[in-house]
């Protein structure tokens, strides 16, 4: 298995409108702007980290832990699996003096 390629942290969201918890996928690599998603594939509606604690970015992928869907860290574009094609919905990420937030759906949430 190859190493892990960046830094994997998990972001609560603001619940979706029918109160049910969200959460962003955010990652962290060394050489390359922090990227953000909303943690569900797109194939089933299914948290793409399945809860696992280890989930972590392969070789600039996100992997679902479901059926193996593989996603590129840096768009969220599937390259292979059944949803291919598709994409993992982006949550914007953005640095300023104060630090690093994600902003979704109007909420502005400080990471660091
Ligand atoms: S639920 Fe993610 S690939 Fe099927």
């Amino acid at each position: 298995m190859s190493e892990p390629a960046g830094e994997l942290r998990r972001i609560a969201l603001p619940p979706d409108e029918a109160g049910r918890p969200r959460e962003a996928l955010l990652v962290l690599a060394p050489d390359a702007p922090p990227r953000a998603y909303l943690n569900r594939c797109p194939h089933l509606d299914v948290p793409l980290d399945a809860g696992s604690p280890g989930f972590a970015p392969r070789r600039g992928e996100l992997i679902c832990h479901t059926h193996g869907a593989r996603f590129r860290v840096l768009d969220g574009y599937c390259t292979w699996g059944p949803c291919q094609g598709d994409a993992l919905l982006p949550v914007e990420v953005a640095r300023d003096a104060d630090g690093l937030w994600l902003v979704f759906e109007g909420a502005r949430l400080q990471v660091d």
